[in-house]
């Protein structure tokens, strides 16, 4: 099977992991995790930045630091892998959630505002597959409703909105590390930040809660929510070698737009930001066809992966449906996830874009005109 997603790990993963083992810093003090949080939040362009055990804890930590609690409303995309969602829950805050546009797939930020009231405390924008939401007209509802806002950039890492690096926009920027992520340490993930009190505010809760100046005095409920040294050596070799993924994303991509854009809707490309296509993805026409090209690649040897579900539909989240989700319902009917492996070479892009061909021609006898 051509996976959807697969780790490159080279010998400089395996070196620096191994130096990690042999030296007796397994857990998590040690040389690879203080290079790899101050070079991952240089790359970002923060001035701060922690590790932790994976991109949930990572959203988590931050709506912890940022005080949200029982009573606060967070507003977050509906479609989304649901990690924000049950982070905001996990602080007995309620999430309110929002749909999403067909242009970028992130948030829609023309309907954010009449989701506001007093009890709005923040938003979490989740960048999507590559993509970046709105940044310009979030930055602006920040400002005037003076709310938090939280980057879940998981699945954007690299991605530049109008030349700065998403997960540097809002009071912190969240990332995952997990195998099929842009880069991985196995699990994993990262916390940016410009704010120097919200900073050391999420190294305490890391830790139990525990300050820095009285050992086994814990001033808040805390968590261990941290990296081991090994991961982050792990860390550091994937990210010295990140703009190289990057890049392989981005040529991945326009082969795919190539073969593609005259038979389905193709990924999105930014007006106002270079996208990192986490994983190419494509719409099609309806449910059936989405459906049939799926089953069609896969006995074809071609693994992908449907858009997520709407998160308003699933059991745990349905009381908090708003309403109007067209846009995130539509995308998650239609929308397919292909292989973007960056072990995929050219060869394999073509011949996955020659069987999603075959099966339009199938079922529509003709180029599928959108
Ligand atoms: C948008 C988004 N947020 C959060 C996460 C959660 O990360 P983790 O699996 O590392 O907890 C993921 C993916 O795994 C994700 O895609």
């Amino acid at each position: 099977m051509i996976p959807v997603s697969e780790p490159d790990i080279s010998e400089k993963e395996i070196d620096y992991v191994t130096d990690a083992v042999r030296s007796g810093w397994v857990s998590s003090h040690g040389k690879y995790i203080d290079e790899f949080e101050s070079k991952f939040s240089k790359f970002i362009g923060t001035k701060y930045g922690l590790t932790v055990s994976n991109g949930t804890a990572a959203l988590h930590l931050a709506l912890s630091a940022l005080g949200i609690k029982n009573g606060d409303e967070v507003i977050v995309p509906d479609l989304t892998f649901i990690s924000p969602v049950n982070a905001v829950l996990y602080n007995n805050a309620t999430p309110v959630l929002c749909d999403v546009t067909k242009k970028d797939w992130c948030i829609d930020t023309d309907k954010i505002e009449s989701l506001i009231n007093n009890k709005t405390k923040a938003i979490i924008a989740v960048h999507l597959y590559g993509n970046s939401a709105n940044m310009d007209k979030l930055m602006e509802i920040k400002k005037k409703y003076n709310l938090y806002l939280i980057e879940d950039t998981a699945e954007s890492l690299g991605t530049e909105y109008k030349g700065k690096r998403l997960g540097s926009f809002g009071d912190v920027g969240c990332f995952s590390f997990y195998g099929n992520k842009t880069m991985t340490t196995g699990e994993g993930g990262f916390c940016t930040t410009n704010n120097e009190e919200l900073y050391n505010k999420m190294l305490i809760l890391r830790d139990h809660g525990m300050t820095s100046k009285k050992r086994y005095w814990h001033e808040f409920i805390g968590y261990n929510y941290r990296m081991t040294n090994m991961q982050a050596a792990l860390g550091l070799a994937q990210l010295e070698r990140l703009n190289y993924f990057i890049g392989k994303k981005r040529e991945i991509a326009k082969y795919y737009y190539n073969n593609l854009k005259d038979y389905v809707i193709t990924h999105p490309i930014g007006e106002n930001y270079n996208g990192t296509y986490w994983l190419y993805s494509i719409l099609m026409k309806n449910e059936d066809d989405r459906n049939s090209l799926m089953n069609f690649l896969y006995k074809n040897g071609i693994d992908t992966r449907r858009f997520f579900y709407p998160a308003h539909e699933m059991p745990p989240y349905k009381k908090y449906d708003m309403g109007n989700y067209d846009k995130s319902k539509y995308l998650s009917e239609t929308g397919l996830n292909l292989p973007s492996s960056v072990k995929l070479n050219k060869e394999d892009i073509n011949y996955i874009s020659e069987k999603i061909v075959e099966l339009i021609k199938k079922l529509h006898g003709e180029r599928f005109n959108i």
